[in-house]
């Protein structure tokens, strides 16, 4: 589904070149949750963004290998666009500013729709539209299909953007911090959902994360990251509970907010 190998990223800052990224290598397997965790600035944004090909080429040099569904898009950045409108899709971490205030949710959602299914007429694109907020959990989808952003919580909002997601044949779905701007009461609902999106569709997710909470909730496999490289990597428990490296141990003491730490969930 997803493999990345020795990909490099040099972003070109007013300070100069920073290699936000330093040769790093994973992949993702159908149906499989893989995590990148580490601080603020450690490159992981830069990753999803690199892997997407949603920097501008002005701005970074992307180097190495990466291949979605059988296309290598360092080398093909044009073969990144096209799978982005279909089988690729990204939830950003601010669901508040990822949508149009001035259209309403059915309109947005609608046009997402149609985006895939040229041929669906504005009626047929609506019901579309329903059944999709419905599949994301939000009751009463055709009045909601109404409402413009603002109307809706931020916890709705992140499902809207993942409803828009699944307009598409989804097979990887990047997720960078889908939950850090949400309310904590609403954070583990919005995994949820995820996980069980995944469990209908087989899709791959690419959890970006600072959270180990979030981590150990939603993955099968973990990278912990720093300065652009990974530090360390391995199956979730491995990491949670016989972490190798200081850093990670520091990033274990620095937030267990979300999920059992007290090894009730094992
Ligand atoms: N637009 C940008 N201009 C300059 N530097 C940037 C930009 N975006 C990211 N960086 C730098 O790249 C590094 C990695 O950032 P980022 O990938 O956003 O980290 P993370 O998502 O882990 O917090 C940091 O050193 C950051 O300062
Ligand atoms: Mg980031």
């Amino acid at each position: 589904m997803l493999d990345v190998t020795d990909l490099q990223i040099e972003l070109m800052t007013e300070r100069g070149v920073v290699r936000a990224v330093d040769g790093v290598s994973f992949s993702i397997q159908p149906g499989e949750t893989v995590t990148i965790i580490g601080e603020s600035g450690c490159g992981k944004s830069t990753t999803a963004m690199g892997v997407l090909r949603l920097l501008p080429g002005d701005e970074a040099v992307v180097s190495g290998r990466a291949v979605i569904d059988g296309h290598d898009v360092v080398a093909d950045p044009g073969a990144a666009a096209r799978l982005r409108g279909d089988t690729v899709a990204l939830i950003p971490q601010d669901p508040m500013t990822a949508l149009s205030p001035v259209h309403s949710v059915g309109g947005q959602l609608g046009e997402a729709v149609r985006l895939r299914e040229p041929g669906l007429s504005r009626r047929a694109a609506r019901d579309r539209a329903a059944e999709l907020l419905a599949q994301v959990g939000i009751p009463e989808p055709r009045r909601r299909l109404r409402l413009h952003p603002h109307q809706l919580s931020g916890g709705m909002l992140q499902r809207v953007l993942i409803a828009m997601a699944l307009a598409g044949r989804l097979k990887l779905l990047v997720a960078d911090e889908p939950t850090s701007a949400l309310d904590v009461t609403v954070q583990a609902s919005i995994l949820d959902l995820l996980l069980t999106l995944q469990e209908e569709t087989g899709m791959g997710i690419l959890m970006i994360t600072h959270d180990l909470g979030v981590a150990r909730l939603v993955s099968d496999r973990v990278h912990v990251m720093k300065d652009g490289r990974f530090v360390e990597s391995g199956e979730v428990e491995q990491i949670v509970d016989e972490p190798a490296q200081d850093y990670t141990r520091s990033l274990l003491a620095a937030v267990p907010r979300l999920g059992s730490w007290d090894g009730a969930s094992r």
